[in-house]
């Protein structure tokens, strides 16, 4: 066979390959394996050295003509099989805008965020302002300053977690009263400010324990603040929170920071006071601990006790939301389980 028909062998057989070259890894090996240095055209050529002058020229005009031929043949080919790979992209990524959509779960609030902020609305339609205190707290602002000495029999009650002997997890949310009275300016007017916020406690868990729950502290100090005002602002809070005829009731109690102090009981919401399980046949319920502003926790932060008076109380939000939404323990509060906060869409 002459060099000649070898070409045309190779090309022959060239053209009948390319057509059926579906992706470019094969290309590349078909080009390599026909114009690359150790490919078949190569080969061929190799055999140059025995052809005369006169038919060497041919031989080589005519393996240009090939490489030329087939170079632009795999060219296209190129763009065919590129052209391919976006028209499947495309195909792929189509949006079918009629297809059902993925729904994004939507979250809320947890019910003692929204519990917390319905008393901040409440209070801050009363003019009083919100003050954030410290988790980690001082033995001085968690005890000292509310009138519990290091032995006061009362700290047995509040047992807590210790960070240092001085340096612990707030019992309640008490010692913003200390840390605001500090911070208040009196000639610029009274002080009204109510502080929500976690508090801890040395318990063990079980359905109505927590280690850790919520408070809402509130203070008001000014000249001539009595025990009235305290009885009107507490009716007001319950009126707004549990309905416009529940009532209010006092009962003496103890808080080492208050002088007088008081238990409120508000009027059954559930049998309006007939007595249910709710308020456990007694037609009222406990909601939060009050009092008068003990003189020593006001001279403790430099304030002339005979000039100013103020009241305080503090109530827990776990406690409100169990009575109210009839929340049996206290855990579900923690868990994490998103059908506890579905419910309070
Ligand atoms: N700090 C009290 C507790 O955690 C609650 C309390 C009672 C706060 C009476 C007050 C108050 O401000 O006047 O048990």
């Amino acid at each position: 066979m002459t060099l000649q028909e070898k070409i045309a062998d190779l090309r022959t057989s060239a053209l009948e390959k390319l057509p059926k070259i579906a992706d470019e890894k094969t290309l590349n090996d078909f080009r390599v394996s026909v114009l690359g240095k150790k490919g078949e055209l190569t080969d061929i050529l190799k055999g140059m050295k025995d052809l005369s002058n006169e038919e060497r020229p041919k031989l080589g005009a005519l393996a240009n003509e090939f490489r030329d031929e087939i170079t632009s043949l795999l060219e296209s080919k190129k763009s065919e099989i590129e052209a391919t790979i976006i028209a499947k992209k495309l195909e792929n990524e189509t949006l079918d805008v009629t297809l059902p959509g993925k729904k994004v779960a939507k979250g809320n609030r947890h019910i003692l965020t929204q519990t917390t902020e319905e008393i901040e609305d409440i209070f801050l339609g009363m003019g009083y302002q919100i003050v954030d205190g410290y988790e980690v707290e001082t033995d001085y602002y968690n005890f000292e300053r509310m009138n519990l000495p290091k032995d006061h029999p009362a700290r047995d009650m509040q047992d807590t977690f210790y960070i240092t002997s001085d340096i612990l997890l707030r019992t309640h949310t008490s010692p913003v009263q200390a840390r605001t009275m500090d911070a208040h300016d009196f000639t610029k007017g009274p002080l009204k400010m109510i502080s929500p916020g976690r508090v801890y406690r040395r318990d063990t868990d079980d359905a109505t324990h927590s280690h850790q729950f919520h408070q809402i502290e509130g203070l008001v100090i000014d000249e001539n603040i009595a025990m009235s005002d305290l009885k009107g602002t507490l009716d007001t809070l319950v009126k707004k929170m549990f309905g416009a005829e529940r009532k209010i009731r006092l009962r003496p109690s103890y808080f080492p920071f208050t002088e007088p102090s008081v238990e409120a009981d508000i009027s059954c919401f559930k049998c309006g006071g007939k007595g249910c399980n709710v308020c456990k046949m007694t037609g009222w319920i406990e909601v939060l601990g009050a009092g008068m502003v003990h003189p020593n926790v006001l001279e403790m932060a430099g304030i002339d006790s005979t000039k100013y008076s103020g009241f305080a109380f503090g109530l827990g939000q776990e406690r409100i939301a169990m009575l109210r939404y009839g929340i049996n323990d206290i855990r579900g509060f923690y868990l994490g389980d998103a059908r506890m906060s579905e419910q309070f869409k």
